[in-house]
């Protein structure tokens, strides 16, 4: 097993337009729609997108106290407007400062698995329609192409990080960028994602044979409201629609058969020889899993007929990010995984948990979350016991960060980062993953 810790670039770089970045869809959501007044913006603390954790300034700092803490495996991310400010020609400034990143890692031991995509697509590209144009794939082309020879160090690529998350968020519900709520829109970029999995992978390996190239997804496990035969086909539906319908595809099973008709119209967007494209030829399998859902008849929602039963409705003790702890949410994402027989190697390329937190005369005690480790190592580990191959585990996240639409607040990072004078504090579960590492 290897052990490691993930990152990515719009969440922890900051340095928003710094050496010729272009802005990202991200730099624009962020904004908000202009209302009557002022500008409404649907994300927390969106002053503090451009002004985190500053890893683009302090790097170093960071990677050095990743080696403090043990850990020989990093995951970060590429933002591509830094590398492509307007999703076409190079910032030389931009790919620059990776290979800084690169040199730095190496030069601590620590080996780099570098994510092309974790949801900052230049502002450039969606003015020419983003994800729903499958021109995108050929946008993705070049820049995946651009790092790959620039960074030959590298051995181990992502291509997407959570298909299912940005394509809902962002293009269904619009509670993510670039913001949309359509169908059709929907239908059309996660058809044009899920073949990007696969097109990236060929280009890639075309280049050098011998790296590795994975894409992440986000798995999670749901559970029926009762046992009820209504309520288990309701679960069914929902993990098709939450975690097959972005996974299937990509090792040759098709998009799922059994979906809403208007989900059914991804089929509308697919031309001939896509099935096979869609079949990526993946190294790993990144599996994403931090809780669990429960899901239940509702014949209110006119669209599905199901909703989510929150966890305070079920009287459960929530994280910072409202989510239920529940640590064989772990075991059972990669054994469901597992089951599916591909032979790929699996990893688990991120998990942790966000707590509110305040430093105490200098310290972080954030017993909760070494909890949480401990608990969720166990269940990967028990998995791997039943014969499930897991080969790695990276925890999310180094450092404290910007999670999306919730802001700053919830802080999931194993280093504490006080976000006015960007000092950093290992927290007590960095100490423990030092003792852990150690053996
Ligand atoms: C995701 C992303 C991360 C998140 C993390 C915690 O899963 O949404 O990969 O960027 O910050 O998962 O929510």
């Amino acid at each position: 097993m290897i052990w490691g810790v993930s990152s990515s670039a719009p969440q922890s770089e900051s340095a928003a337009s710094e050496d010729g970045k272009g802005l990202s869809i991200w730099d624009e959501f962020i904004k908000g729609k202009k209302g009557v007044l002022r500008s409404r913006s649907v994300v927390r603390d969106p002053h503090r997108f451009s002004d985190s954790a500053d890893f683009y300034y302090r790097y170093e700092e960071d990677i050095a106290l990743l080696a403090k803490i043990g850990f020989r495996h990093f995951r970060f991310s590429i933002s591509w407007p830094r590398v492509m400010p307007d999703g076409v020609l190079v910032n030389p400034a931009g790919l620059d400062f990776y290979k800084r990143v690169v040199d730095t890692c190496l030069d601590y031991g620590i080996t780099p698995w570098v994510t092309l995509y974790h949801w900052d697509l230049p502002a450039a590209l969606q003015k020419k329609g983003g994800w729903t144009s499958r021109e995108i794939m050929q946008h993705f082309e070049r820049y995946a192409l651009t790092c790959v020879k620039a960074l030959p160090e590298v051995k181990n690529w992502i291509v997407l990080n959570e298909p299912s998350v940005f394509l809902g968020a962002g293009y269904l519900f619009g509670i993510h960028a670039p913001g949309k709520r359509s169908f059709s829109a929907f239908t059309a970029a996660a058809h044009h994602a899920m073949l990007t999995i696969g097109h990236a992978a060929r280009v890639i390996k075309d280049v050098n044979p011998d790296l590795q190239v994975g894409s992440t997804f986000s798995f999670t496990h749901i559970d029926p409201y009762d046992e009820s035969e209504q309520e288990q086909k309701v679960a069914e539906l929902a993990d098709t629609l939450i975690n097959k319908l972005f996974f299937e595809p990509v090792i040759g099973l098709g998009y799922p058969e059994k979906m809403p008709a208007r989900l059914r119209k991804i089929n509308n967007n697919m031309r001939k020889g896509d099935e096979q494209l869609l079949h990526a030829p993946l190294d790993f399998i990144g599996i994403q899993t931090y809780t669990r859902e429960v899901f239940r008849r509702d014949r209110m929602n006119l669209l599905l007929g199901i909703r989510r039963v929150l966890p305070y409705e079920r009287s459960i003790d929530l994280t910072a990010m409202n989510w239920e702890i529940y640590p064989e949410c772990l075991y059972h994402t990669i054994m469901k995984v597992h089951r599916y027989g591909t032979g790929i190697p699996l990893y688990v390329t991120e998990n942790g948990v966000a707590l509110d937190e305040k430093p105490v005369f200098g310290r972080i005690h954030d017993s909760g979350r070494i909890r949480y480790y401990q608990t969720h190592i166990n269940e990967a580990l028990r998995a791997k016991a039943e014969g499930a191959q897991l080969e790695g585990y990276f925890a999310w996240s180094l450092t404290d960060n910007f999670e999306w639409a919730e802001g700053c607040k919830p802080r999931f990072g194993l280093i504490y980062v006080d976000y006015d004078t960007k000092e950093r504090i290992l927290k007590d579960s960095a100490h423990w993953f030092k003792g852990f590492l150690e053996g």
